[in-house]
């Protein structure tokens, strides 16, 4: 049985004070949701150390959003994977669209930050997905492969085994438009075949998560596919509830 994950990405959304009493709220209700779900939450850095306290004892793991492709050094305003990991943080976001189209992170970037994610104990959560255009010129297939073989057959079998993949379509990020779950089921198959060409076997295990508008009203349908093992949520992420509720939302 693969692990079932709902994680929260909560981008540049909250203070800290904002960020610890919605991570409270997502903990109150947590109790409603089976045991076997894994929830990860991952706030933007400048509160990642009160939100792993306030993680304490709730079974809760937390992830960072992004780390710097150095270990170390002159990179004024970047985050070190070393820093992050001293927090307590099990997780990083990687590869993320809106990290790829405004800061211009390419796969040889995205090498480097995976490797200091693993160096420094972190799992990655790596994110891919076609853009509007793509999927209207019929190149999605390709350019999901291609950023799985450009990164993620850079890794060993070992690492392999902790990598978690995020199906993002990026004109579904934010816009309201959610892939149909149909639509999530074909790639999530086509990633688990393309990482079972590298991995074999072992892809069987990997969780991929959708992204893109996932929320209460979808998620269930998008859930009861095969081989959606479950969410990272943005915007729904922010309530607590709603948050929740997609915890919920996985076949019984
Ligand atoms: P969204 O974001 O749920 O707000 O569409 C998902 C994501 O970008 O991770």
């Amino acid at each position: 049985m693969r692990k079932k994950i709902v994680a929260g990405n909560w981008k540049m959304n909250t203070t800290p004070a904002e960020g610890v009493e919605l991570f409270k709220g997502v903990a109150a209700l947590k109790g409603e949701v089976c045991p076997c779900v894994n929830f990860i939450v991952a706030p933007p850095f400048t509160h990642l150390s009160q939100i792993v306290e306030a993680a304490k004892g709730t079974s809760i793991a937390v992830a960072a959003q992004n780390c710097a492709a150095e270990a170390k050094g002159a990179y004024t305003g970047e985050v070190s994977a070393k820093m992050i990991a001293s927090l307590g943080v099990e997780y990083v976001i990687l590869g993320h669209s809106e990290r790829r189209e405004y800061y211009g992170e390419t796969s040889a970037t995205l090498n480097k930050k995976m490797e200091q994610a693993y160096a420094n104990g972190l799992a990655p959560i790596y994110c891919v997905g076609e853009k509007l255009e793509d999927r209207e010129a019929g190149k999605h297939f390709d350019i999901v492969r291609a950023q799985i073989e450009e990164v993620v057959f850079n890794l060993t079998a070992e690492q392999f085994a902790k990598l978690v993949v995020a199906y993002e379509p990026v004109w579904a990020i934010g816009t309201g438009k959610t892939a149909t779950s149909d639509q999530a089921q074909e790639m999530h198959a086509f990633i688990r075949k393309v990482l079972a060409e590298k991995f074999g076997a072992a892809a069987a295990e990997t969780v991929i998560l959708y992204g893109g508008s996932a929320k209460p009203g979808n998620a269930p349908e998008l859930f009861a596919k095969e081989d959606v093992d479950g969410g990272l949520i943005g915007g729904a992420a922010l309530v607590a509830a709603d948050f929740i509720a997609i915890g919920k939302s996985f076949p019984k």
